[in-house]
């Protein structure tokens, strides 16, 4: 354990460790049902979402043979393709095989948890309580914590040096799996999957998809799953549409497949009409320039400025009753 804190720390101090799994150790799933003892309220929303309910059945579906075939593979269960947005690879139980053996989880979202589940939660020497934490040490267990793969759920300005770009890491996570785009499945896979009828959801935006039924938002309560404010959503939703723009242009550069790069072009039109909403000089670069540090630009600036964006982009936000 001392051992490990100690590499957290050194490595730590260089930039850009806020993103989750910039550390050297490898870092492994766990699974869920490692996290379900002290998280029980997160645990119960995530179990009734099709995230967690999609394992059951999802390979049973009409199509789902047929994209595997059009792949090359046999089994979607046991596919790799498939594994990287449809499973978390873990093992069942502590010590069992590791396998695509749940639909996404807790770890698809916060990072893999077998280097940082026992450092996120520590607060000093044995026995030190929360209240007793000396903000030095909070500081240093959320770096070691983001060093060992951990992707902290959102920016907070009581800890010194999170960039409050930490929220477009959030958001950009759930484009790596809705869109069909990321950077770990080739062009060709991709347009071999929408061929044979895989949706490339092009509706998919972040406000719509977040504060529904996958919403968690207990923080210190356990109790209260708190709803965004007006102006956290309006912050949220740019955060979203900035994710989303740069992921569409990257995702077109993959193919000339004409039916994957026309939905991609229409995802980043979406975008780009939403950002200029936001008449912001950090918005109009991103859209002159469509790079994940002109992104994290605009969110550190939106987050760090408290800003509440409900006057620019507020008739694009979806209603409560849209909420997936
Ligand atoms: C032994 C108990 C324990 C286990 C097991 C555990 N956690 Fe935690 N977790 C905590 C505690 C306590 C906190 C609050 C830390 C704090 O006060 O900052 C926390 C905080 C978090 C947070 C951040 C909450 C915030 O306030 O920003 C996330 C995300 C999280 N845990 C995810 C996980 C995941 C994913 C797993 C499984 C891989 C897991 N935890 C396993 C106890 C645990
Ligand atoms: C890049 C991520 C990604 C990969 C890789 C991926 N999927 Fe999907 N898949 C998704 C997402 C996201 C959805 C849900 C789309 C939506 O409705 O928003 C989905 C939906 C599906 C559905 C349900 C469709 C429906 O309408 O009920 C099936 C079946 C499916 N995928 C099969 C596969 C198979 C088989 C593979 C492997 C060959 C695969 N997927 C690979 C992301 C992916
Ligand atoms: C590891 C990949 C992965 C990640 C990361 C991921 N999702 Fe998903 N999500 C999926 C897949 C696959 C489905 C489709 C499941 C099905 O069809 O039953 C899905 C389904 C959903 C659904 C249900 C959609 C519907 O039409 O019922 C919502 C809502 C959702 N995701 C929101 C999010 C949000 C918000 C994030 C980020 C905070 C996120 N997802 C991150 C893979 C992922
Ligand atoms: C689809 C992605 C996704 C999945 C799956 C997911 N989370 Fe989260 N989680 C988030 C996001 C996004 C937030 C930030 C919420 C906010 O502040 O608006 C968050 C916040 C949290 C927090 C802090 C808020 C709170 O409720 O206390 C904890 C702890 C947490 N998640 C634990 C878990 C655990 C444990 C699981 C699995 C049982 C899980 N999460 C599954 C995306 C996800």
């Amino acid at each position: 354990m001392s051992g490990l804190r100690q590499i957290g720390l050194a490595l730590a101090t260089a930039a850009g460790l806020w993103m989750a799994g910039a550390a050297a150790q490898a870092q492994e799933n766990v699974g869920p049902t490692e996290c379900k003892d002290c998280h029980g309220a997160e645990y119960k929303v995530w179990e009734g979402t099709p995230h967690a309910e999609s394992y059951k059945d999802i390979h049973k579906r009409d199509m789902a043979d047929k994209v595997t075939e059009a792949v090359g593979e046999r089994s979607m269960k046991r596919s790799e393709t498939c594994g990287q947005c449809h499973y978390t690879q873990a093992p069942k139980k502590a010590g069992g095989r590791v396998g695509n053996n749940f639909g996404p989880s807790c770890e698809s979202c916060h990072g893999p948890g077998s280097e940082y589940i026992n450092i996120h939660n520590v607060y000093g020497p044995k026995g030190t309580k929360k209240e007793d934490e000396t903000p030095l040490h909070k500081t240093q267990r959320y770096k070691e914590a983001a060093a060992a793969g951990m992707r902290w759920p959102r920016w907070r300005d009581d800890i010194p040096d999170m960039p409050a770009s930490v929220n477009y890491e959030v958001a950009q996570n759930c484009f790596n799996c809705h869109g069909m785009a990321r950077d770990s499945l080739d062009g060709d896979t991709a347009a071999k999957m929408l061929a044979a009828g895989h949706p490339l959801n092009p509706d998919f935006e972040l406000v719509k998809y977040s504060q529904g039924q996958v919403r968690h938002r207990f923080y210190d309560s356990q109790t209260e799953n708190k709803e965004m404010t007006p102006a956290e959503l309006s912050r949220w939703f740019v955060t979203g549409q900035a994710a989303s723009l740069v992921q569409a242009e990257n995702a077109m550069k993959k193919t000339s497949d004409a039916k994957y790069v026309a939905a991609q072009k229409a995802r980043a039109s979406k975008a780009v009409a939403a950002l200029k909403a936001v008449g912001m000089p950090e918005a109009d670069a991103l859209i002159a320039a469509p790079t994940a540090d002109n992104a994290r630009a605009l969110v550190a600036k939106i987050y760090k400025g408290n800003m509440d964006l409900t006057g620019k982009v507020g008739s694009m936000l979806p209603s409560k009753s849209e909420y997936k």
